[in-house]
């Protein structure tokens, strides 16, 4: 038997950084997928093969007279952890021990902050349950995927897995998820090519809190407020137009506030600002910065912006909202 299952990426659309401090989030599943086959194996090991996991690759700098290679192949090796802990978490659950062989095909960018190992692990859950004959919801594999992200990362709000395994948009406060209705958003999503460490861009952000706090808290306050705002939006009953006009307006003061708070870099900025340039309502960092994306949103003007996206130096990406999170593609009797 063998089964294919596939897992979104997801983006944070408001609300990354100060979610750290107790406000709201609001966070949706695109259609950039990760895809799992799992079937059972003769030899009674977990084989786990990597076929296209989409790592940024080969960085190489030159000092006068030496030339240093750099490779994300830690990057890729992390991934390989969230999907063994996957498997097993599926294992104990299903009360059961196979040798099982997993093979990875996936369109996310590692350590792009689009949730690339959520949704290998979700996928994972999602595959290896269907192969051991496991029932399980949406809601337990959102469950299962957030106990792998804490097994391999040691801290996770659940947000990436739970997204992931349900799909749609989400509205998140302090560890509970409210589903949001599902709207069509014209989006580009802009990749700087560079990964910033989630881990040290939110000690920066704490640090200035700490040092500065009459300044930064309210900068924190403000985010807070743009994603309740940005909650009001997505329910009302506006016309499309209104609604995209009002929501680009508040990613751009978002990203005025990130940038403040120094997760933001040029080659972000960069691609945030040629995205308005080219007729984008609105364009933000999406996740922790440092690196990573950005995404824009463009009613009528996404192959305009992905062009200025190109041109500024990123790699766009045409992307909808996922409807559906985890998704049982194939399976083989
Ligand atoms: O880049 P990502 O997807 O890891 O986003 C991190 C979001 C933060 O708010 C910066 C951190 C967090 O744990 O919520």
């Amino acid at each position: 038997m063998k089964v294919l299952a596939s897992a979104p990426a997801k983006i944070i659309l408001f609300g990354e950084h100060s979610v750290v401090y107790g406000k709201p989030a609001i966070a949706a599943a695109i259609d950039l997928r990760t895809y799992v086959w799992a079937e059972v194996n003769s030899d009674g090991k977990i084989r786990i093969e990597a076929k296209d996991i989409k790592v940024p690759g080969l960085t190489v700098s030159f000092s006068d007279r030496e030339i240093y290679f750099e490779t994300d192949y830690g990057k890729a090796a992390e991934v390989l952890s969230y999907v063994r802990e996957a498997i097993n978490l599926v294992m104990d659950e299903a009360g059961q021990r196979k040798g099982v062989t997993v093979s990875i095909t996936s369109q996310i960018p590692v350590g792009a902050g689009l949730g690339s190992s959520a949704a290998v692990a979700v996928a994972t859950i999602g595959a290896v349950s269907g192969l051991l004959g496991l029932e399980l919801s949406r809601e337990e594999v959102a469950k299962l995927g957030h106990r792998v992200e804490l097994l391999v990362q040691g801290a996770s709000s659940g947000i990436d897995p739970t997204v992931s395994a349900v799909g749609g948009f989400l509205y998140y406060e302090n560890g509970n998820f409210e589903g949001l209705p599902t709207m069509e958003l014209p989006i580009v999503v802009g990749y700087t090519g560079s990964s910033g460490s989630t881990k040290e861009l939110v000690a920066k952000v704490r640090k200035s809190l700490e040092e500065m706090p009459d300044i930064v808290s309210p900068i924190i306050d403000s985010m807070g407020k743009i994603v309740e705002k940005a909650r009001e939006v997505i329910l009302a009953d506006y016309d499309r137009s209104l609604k995209f006009e009002l929501l680009g307006r508040l990613m751009n003061i978002n990203h005025g506030l990130l940038d403040a708070l120094g997760v933001s870099t040029k080659s972000l900025s960069d691609l945030v600002y040629a995205s308005r340039e080219a007729g984008a309502l609105g364009a933000k960092i999406t996740g922790a910065g440092g690196g990573g994306c950005m995404y824009a949103l463009a009613p009528g003007r996404q192959s305009e912006v992905a062009t200025a996206i190109k041109i500024a130096g990123g790699m766009p990406m045409i992307t909808k909202i996922s409807r559906e999170g985890l998704r049982i593609e194939v399976v083989e009797k």
